[in-house]
Order: C-alpha cells, then structure tokens, then sequence
C-alpha cells in the first residue's frame, strides 16, 4: 500500500490527547533519515502518520517505513499542516532555515543537524543523560547531539553520577557514513580501486592513485587513517573537535569541563570508536568501573582482554548500545580511567537518539 500527504490532519494542542501525534522525517532519504525509517519500524508505534520528507530532487519517491511504501514530499511550508513533531536528518542550512518555520507551525521539532545545539534556547537531549532538559524549549526546537560525543556520552554520563567527572582526553576513529551517503559511497569507491594492488607501500601511491575522488574526504581514506574531520576553526582544531567539547559540557551540565579531543578519520563504514582518558574528582576502581557500566541503560560491557573480548567497529554495527571495552585504571593516576568506547553512529549517534528524543516529547503530547 502507499501513502501519501492526505492533508487533512489536524493536530493541534486541543486534540492531541485524544489521538496518536503525527510526525515528519525531514531528510528521509539521507544517510541518518534512511537507518530513522528503520528504527522507526521496529519500536513501538505510537506515531499516527509518518510524512517523509527530503529535498525537491527526492519529490516522488517511495521508502518504506512501518513496512508501508509512502511518497517522499518536496520540503515546504505545507508538509508540516498538522504535524505534531519533526525529525529534521539535513544539512546545517537546511535546518537553519527550515527548522524554525516548522516550529511556528506547531511542530516541535528535534534537529540533527549542528544549527541549534549550542543555542542556550535549545535543548542538547541524551535522554539516557538529561531527559528532563527535553521539556524546556523556548523555541520549540530540540536538538540531538553530533555522533562523535553520542557515541560515548552515554557511558561516561554513569560515569560521571557516580565519580564527578573533571576532565576528557579524548581520541576517535571515525567511520565514514559520518560524513553522509557521500562519505560511504567514496570509501566503497576507493577500496574497490586498491583491492588486489600493492597500493600502501611507496609514499604517495594512494593519493596518485585516487587522483580527484577523494568525496569529502581531504585525503584517501581507504588503506589509511585521516586526522581531520569537520571544517578548520581558530588555532588548528577541527569543527567535530571542538562539537566535542562544547556538546559534551552541555550535556553534562558541566560548563567548565576540561575536554581534548582529537577526531580521526578511519575506513570503516559505519560505527565510531573512541579512546578516553577520563578523570574524576574522586578515586576510580575497574570492578567500580565495571559494575557502573553494566548496570548503566544503553550500556554493554564487553571487557575479557584474556579471551580477546572488546568491542570493534564491525561487531557493533547494526547494534544500539554503546559497547566499553579495555576499562583501566591510569598507571600514573588513580582519579582517572582508560576507555575503549564503539558507538554506531548512525544508530546512537544519530537516529536512535532522535527517535528517544522524539518519543519523550510525544509522551507529554500524549500524557
Ligand atoms: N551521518 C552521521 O553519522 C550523522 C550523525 C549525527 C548527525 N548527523 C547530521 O544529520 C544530518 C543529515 O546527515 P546525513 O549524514 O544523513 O546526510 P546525507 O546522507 O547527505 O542526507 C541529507 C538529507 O538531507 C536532504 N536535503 C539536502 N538538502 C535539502 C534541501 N535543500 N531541502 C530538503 N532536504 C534536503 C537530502 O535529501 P535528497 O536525498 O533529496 O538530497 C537527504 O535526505 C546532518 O546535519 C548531519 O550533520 C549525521
């Protein structure tokens, strides 16, 4: 069966108690808005109608959400008529511009994008972490947090309750679906032209080889490791590494936390890993440690260095938790923990936790 836009909903504040609130998904068709229509369909279903959404090149389309093929919309003004909640998967701009027009159309809308995040009107939502800060949007926006500080948040926030965090060190090896359907299609593109060479063994082979198809990559990513992403800010730090920082304090309620963070592009399609040197104010304990972790929600422990037991990328993919592994105390620090943390940041990073988001809101829609 398909749908399509009937137009006729109405949702407004009156009549939302008595019926299932009606959603869109803005960028239904992208990276992060294809792995939504799919968590979508497997949790409870407590969305009335579902509008899918993307740019004017995608009008006509048909994706399968709640295993029911629905008609992508043009973005305008009229897809949010009766729209109770919007997910908005676009890029800054798009939100930017759109994201306040569907609030003021009645909307509330949870952006992942990095348009609002630091807007001290705009929520930065883990709701494993801060799920009250969800129910006070001046703007009716909410915002979800960059994959990068999701992929490890939700450990270190239990971290935090229990230790008081001080400070972060933190390095990470991200996947290429971060950077979008462009950054998988590039790595795909790449490994597909060095498999069966002996490209990555004389300096420069690669980069000739890969000539001008380096996507949005400023480097190859296949056969190498890239310590760069986002776009260059003040004094050589990159854009994700400073999200980093500034999100994670948010998030925390901990303005004055200190974070490093070094963000490293790796060849791995979906799912970020992160080492993390966190320090506490208190002493820290592995069996504490541990014992925090596996009862944490949105937590798994996979820690058996003797049996070979810690998380990968290519184990997690496809998984919702955050998986820690390679949990020790700092030799030279008793305050302080070494973590091994994989997150899928399609998942986690991104549309699971928008659909948390979007699920706690339609909880007060529907109380
Ligand atoms: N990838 C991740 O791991 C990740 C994690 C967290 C947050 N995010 C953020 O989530 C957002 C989406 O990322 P993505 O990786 O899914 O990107 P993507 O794969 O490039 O998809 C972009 C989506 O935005 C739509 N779009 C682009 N321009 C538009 C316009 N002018 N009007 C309407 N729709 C438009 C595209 O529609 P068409 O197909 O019609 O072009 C597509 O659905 C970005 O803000 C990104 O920073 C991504």
């Amino acid at each position: 069966m398909t749908t399509s836009f009937s137009g006729t909903a109405t949702g407004r504040v009156g009549d939302r108690a008595a019926r299932k609130p009606h959603l869109a998904v803005v960028g239904a068709t992208g990276a992060v808005g294809s792995v939504l229509l799919g968590i979508l369909s497997e949790r409870a279903d407590i969305w009335g109608e579902i509008r899918l959404v993307a740019s004017a090149r995608s009008a006509g389309r048909k994706l399968t959400v709640r295993g029911e093929e629905v008609e992508v919309l043009a973005l305008s003004e009229e897809v949010f008529d009766g729209i109770d909640v919007a997910m908005f998967d676009v890029p800054d701009e798009v939100s930017a511009q759109w994201a306040p027009i569907a609030a003021a159309k009645g909307a509330v809308v949870v952006d992942n994008s990095a348009a609002f995040r630091l807007d001290p009107d705009v929520p930065l939502v883990v709701p494993e972490v801060n799920a009250h800060a969800a129910r006070v949007r001046p703007r009716g926006i909410v915002a979800n947090p960059n994959c990068t500080t999701l992929s490890m948040i939700v450990a270190l926030g239990a971290l935090h309750a229990e230790y008081g965090l001080s400070e972060l060190i933190v390095s990470s090896y991200q996947a290429v679906s971060g950077a979008g359907k462009d950054g998988v299609d590039t790595l795909r593109s790449q490994l597909a032209a060095v498999s069966g060479t002996e490209l990555g063994t004389t300096p420069g082979d690669v980069r000739r080889a890969m000539g001008d198809t380096l996507g949005p990559f400023p480097a190859p990513v296949a056969l190498n490791v890239v310590p760069w992403a986002g776009s260059l800010r003040e004094d050589g730090w990159s854009s994700e590494e400073l999200k980093v920082r500034d999100e994670s304090r948010k998030i925390l309620g901990l303005p004055g936390l200190r974070v490093t963070a070094t963000c490293v592009r790796v060849p791995v399609i979906t799912t970020h890993s992160l080492t993390v040197h966190a320090r506490f104010e208190n002493e820290v304990t592995v069996a504490g440690a541990h014992e925090i972790l596996a009862s944490a929600p949105g937590v798994v422990v996979c820690d058996d260095p003797e049996a070979g037991e810690f998380p990968t990328p290519a184990d997690v993919v496809g998984t919702d938790p955050t998986w820690v592994g390679r949990v020790r105390r700092s030799l030279d620090d008793p305050r302080a923990l070494e973590l091994f943390v994989c997150g899928d940041n399609l998942r986690k990073g991104a549309a699971l936790n928008t659909a948390q988001i979007a699920e706690v809101v339609a909880g007060e829609m529907t109380a």
